[in-house]
């Protein structure tokens, strides 16, 4: 099969929650036909007014939702596509075990994708019969909104089968990053958890409130950081000064190699976050809502600027 064909792709979605029926949603808006499979019923009987609701949020062609289809047999959703995601909970063996199910059913060129946040690909694909199809993706919630795709290849996987991975996601207008390494966060959440780490100590050190670290890194480098990503802001200042700024930061920056003692304080407190109403700050219902509605606000307003 040429990438030709496979760009024209049949694909399967395992799991039709909150990442799967996004990621159904953007493949069928592509033009791809979309298989979609949940093991509950429920999820699969409102998988199309989710996706329909969606669409017309964004404006959207509101037609890609007929070539989404919901199965109820997994083999049946699997059969004849050519590649097949999965966003089923995460949970190792619920995984390992929902691929084992699935690759007697698929043809041996079918590309086996996990959409997994953080469990390495290897231990979920370790147990498959033909490893070199498989591979992990790692879409950003909510898929039709953010651009990104971890491609993460694990020492198994086929360069064809990344290459083409690769292309098909850059095809449905995503932005595709090759990860060539399998390690755990990826790229995007190792980047984002040493920033959440250093966050939670200037709070643990007194050295603001939390409400002031956010504030800070709204108004400053979080400003630049969609058109300027580090290692460019480091060239712009220049290495050298980069190099300086290091050896006076570094030694005082969090390194511990375990969470924070203060984030777990939170947890045993049962301070959860929105969940609870109340986690590093307080959150109201309304303050809840209109968070939620800023960030999807400014996600559709940059989704206009790609
Ligand atoms: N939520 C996020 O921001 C995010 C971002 C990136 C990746 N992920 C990953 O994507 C995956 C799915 O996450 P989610 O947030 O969509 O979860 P979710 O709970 O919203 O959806 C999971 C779906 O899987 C279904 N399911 C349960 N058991 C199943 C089975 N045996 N077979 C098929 N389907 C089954 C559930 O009914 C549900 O519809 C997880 O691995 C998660 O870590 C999540």
């Amino acid at each position: 099969m040429t990438t030709q064909d496979r760009i024209k792709a049949r694909i399967a979605v395992i799991g039709a929650g909150l990442m799967g029926h996004g990621i159904a949603q953007v493949f069928a808006l592509a033009g791809h036909d979309v298989a979609i499979y949940d093991a509950f019923a429920a999820s699969l009987a409102t998988v199309k007014d989710r996706i329909l609701a969606n669409l017309r949020d964004l404006g959207d062609e509101e037609g890609a939702v007929a070539r989404v289809r919901p199965v109820a047999v997994l083999a049946d959703a699997v059969r004849d596509a050519d590649y097949v995601v999965e966003a089923a909970p995460e949970d190792l063996a619920l995984k390992q075990k929902l691929f084992a199910e699935i690759e007697p059913h698929v043809r041996p060129d079918t590309i086996l994708a996990s959409n997994t946040s953080v469990i390495p690909i290897t231990s979920i694909m370790e147990g498959l019969r033909d490893r070199s199809r498989a591979l992990g993706t790692h879409w950003w919630n909510p898929p039709y909104l953010v651009p990104l795709v971890e491609v993460i290849e694990t020492r198994w996987t086929s360069p064809n089968v990344v290459a083409w991975t690769m292309e098909l996601h850059a095809a449905i207008g995503k932005k595709p990053a090759h990860v060539k390494k399998d390690v755990p966060g990826f790229i995007g959440n190792r980047l984002q958890h040493a920033l959440w780490r250093e966050a939670i100590a200037l709070v643990e050190q007194g050295i603001c409130d939390a409400a002031t670290v956010d504030a800070v890194i709204k108004a400053s480098f979080g400003r630049r950081l969609a058109v300027l990503g580090p290692l460019e802001n480091a060239d712009v200042v220049g290495t050298d000064l980069t190099l300086a700024i290091h050896r006076t930061v570094l030694p005082d920056i969090d390194g511990r190699g375990s969470p924070s003692p203060y984030l777990e304080k939170l947890v045993s407190d049962g301070r959860l976050g929105f969940k609870s109403g109340e986690g590093f700050r307080k959150w109201p219902a309304e303050q809840q809502a209109a968070l939620r509605a800023r960030v999807l606000r400014h996600l559709k307003a940059a989704r206009g600027s790609d």
